[in-house]
């Protein structure tokens, strides 16, 4: 490893907390609005926040992009308020998502479909058909799997694309309720007590999901501005892919993003039931290697430039040496993220990261300090640092290493987050 020192920037974290982008006052409902309530997403955007962010920062009609858009947050306020939505990321759920939550759909198409699917799924076959896939005989029992992919192949049927697409959201959304994976938990952990006491009914789950959808599709159509209504393609730009795959003639005016934490969640898992169920749908699944902060991801060697970063992975190479490589190539990752960002925007174009800080084996992870560092000599310039209070009901709580469920403990070990940081930086 090789480490250039550029710099020694001030600590970030001396900045006071700004109150007002706590978005305290928020219910789960307000922060769920519109269509962001069509699929459930980890680390997912408040809305309030992505929009703030677009409002205090760009013009009608300039590029906001967001190169990690997961449930399309970002994607879906930039577009509601006229500006062009630009964005990749490496999960086909993602697109799938994001596509679904910025497609409106014509109501009566949409009611008809939904009475098409019911009429199809009274006449289930009486017979298992078919057995089911090794990575999903865990998950499922053979008679919930057996109606799951009943109703999976009624969706097949669906035309065109973008009205399948919302059926399917609405399937990927009820699949981690149906199954037995601990609602509680972000690994792949698996709850034997779930249907225990409670009838495991997936239709009436799909059903009542597509009716909330359903209200909220009419309500894009009336947010909606006609001038995007009339040129959606134009002004909403996701692809599923690398980061690095994106294009590279356009001007941003305006980055807003959470990249992924270094191994905090792995994506790849998290999505499983997804990825397994409806990969008839996606083009290429990616590998764990593919997810940026993923343990088993391998980032190429290169010099970082963040003297706190080399000390970062030093420090925990004497607990682990995989994990200082996995860190210390998260730091590279988010390097060459930050040289795209600059290669993306238009002078005078500005990047937002929301961002926090974390332990791993009792050594501090300042991402800030690092980012702060890297980003210096990119060649951006800080332009404000906003420190906001994570509010209580959103905080991902400290997870037991082992079984990934949630534990009240805050140990110096595995931290949990009380604050992050909204890192707003400019080209100049
Ligand atoms: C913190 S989440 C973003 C959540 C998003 N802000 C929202 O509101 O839903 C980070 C995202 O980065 C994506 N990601 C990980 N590695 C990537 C890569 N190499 N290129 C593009 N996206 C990637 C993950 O799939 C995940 O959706």
């Amino acid at each position: 490893m090789s480490i250039i020192r550029p710099r020694l920037a001030e600590p970030v974290t001396k900045v006071n907390t700004e109150n007002s982008w706590s978005f305290d006052n928020l219910t789960q409902k307000d922060t769920n609005y519109l269509t962001h309530c069509y699929h459930r997403y980890p680390a997912k955007f408040i809305p309030q926040l992505a929009r703030r962010l677009i409002l205090e920062n760009s013009l009608d009609g300039d590029i906001i992009c967001d190169p990690f858009y997961g449930s399309g947050s970002t994607i879906l306020e930039s577009i509601l308020q006229n500006r062009i939505a630009l964005g990749t990321d490496i999960n086909p759920v993602a697109h799938m998502i994001t596509m679904a939550k910025t497609t409106p759909l014509d109501p009566s198409k949409v009611s008809k479909t939904k009475l098409f699917l019911h009429s199809q799924l009274k006449n289930l076959p009486a017979k298992s058909e078919y057995d089911i896939p090794k990575e999903l005989s865990k998950w499922f029992d053979q008679e919930t799997y057996d109606v799951l992919n009943h109703l999976l192949l009624q969706i097949k049927l669906i035309k065109p694309r973008k009205l399948q697409l919302f059926f399917l959201c609405a399937f990927s959304h009820i699949l981690k309720t149906s199954s037995y994976w601990n609602n509680g938990s972000v690994k792949p952990h698996k709850d034997k007590t779930k249907f225990l006491n409670r009838v495991n009914d997936p239709i009436t789950r799909y059903f009542n999901q597509l009716k909330k959808m359903e209200i909220r599709n009419e309500q894009l159509i009336n947010t909606l501005s006609p001038k995007i209504l009339n040129n959606l393609d134009y002004y909403r730009r996701v692809y599923v892919g690398d980061l690095q795959d994106l294009p590279k003639d356009e001007e941003c005016s305006l980055i807003v993003t959470s990249p992924p934490y270094v191994i905090s969640y792995e994506y790849r898992d998290i999505h499983s039931l997804s990825l397994s169920f409806l990969q008839d749908f996606f083009k290429d699944i990616p590998s764990k290697q593919n997810f940026i902060g993923s343990s088993h991801r391998k980032t190429d060697d290169n010099n970082l430039y963040s003297y706190t970063g080399g000390m970062i992975a030093d420090s925990l190479h004497d607990h682990s040496k995989a994990l200082s490589k996995t860190v210390y190539s998260y730091f590279i990752d988010m390097q060459n993220f930050f040289h795209k960002s600059y290669d993306l925007l238009k002078t005078n174009g500005k990047m937002a990261v929301v961002i926090g800080n974390t332990a791993l084996r009792g050594v501090d992870i300042s991402n800030t300090q690092v980012f702060d560092e890297i980003l210096a000599t990119v060649g951006f310039t800080e332009h404000k640092i906003i420190k906001r209070k994570i509010p209580f009901k959103c905080l991902p709580t400290t997870r037991d290493p082992k079984t990934g469920r949630f534990v009240s403990s805050d140990t110096n070990h595995n931290k949990s987050y009380s604050h992050e940081y909204i890192m707003i930086y400019s080209k100049n």
